[in-house]
């Protein structure tokens, strides 16, 4: 049975941000149920937001940043990088599945690649089904 998974999309402020301003000023649409969260760097993003996200309600999280060597705040997406695959263990080791959360490099200009990034993980997580562990957010 298909449904619409809830699908949290953290950005970057500069490079993934930008790859969706980008997607924008191309008129390049992504699914509606994916919804966009700028946070400043991938390596700022706390790993209780990405955990509380797949708890409280999400059925996968991805999340796009500047391009190795391109972080704006030097090696902040190396350190991003870093706790998203403990996280990805962590899911694992609980039997939640580390596949439910993306971590996906997008350019400034990668208009195209947030917004097929977007639709790929969309439908990855249908395929998936509903997270089970989460109480189903009503819309
Ligand atoms: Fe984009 Fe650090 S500012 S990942």
């Amino acid at each position: 049975m298909e449904f619409t998974p809830k699908i949290i999309y953290f950005l970057c402020a500069w490079c993934g941000s930008g790859g969706s301003e980008t997607a924008a000023a191309y008129r390049l649409k992504y699914p509606e149920n994916v919804r966009p969260f700028r946070v400043m760097c991938t390596g700022a993003l706390d790993p209780v937001y990405i955990l509380r996200c797949l708890i409280e309600g999400a059925d996968g999280v991805v999340v796009s940043g500047c391009h190795p060597g391109d972080c704006h705040y030097n090696f902040g997406n190396f350190r991003g990088r870093r706790r998203i695959a403990i996280i990805k263990r962590i899911l694992d080791s609980l039997g939640l599945d580390g596949e439910r959360l993306w971590l996906r490099w997008v350019a400034h200009g990668e208009g195209k690649k947030m917004v097929d990034t977007a639709k790929e993980f969309n439908n990855y997580i249908i395929q998936k089904g509903v997270n089970p562990l989460s109480n189903r957010w009503d819309t």
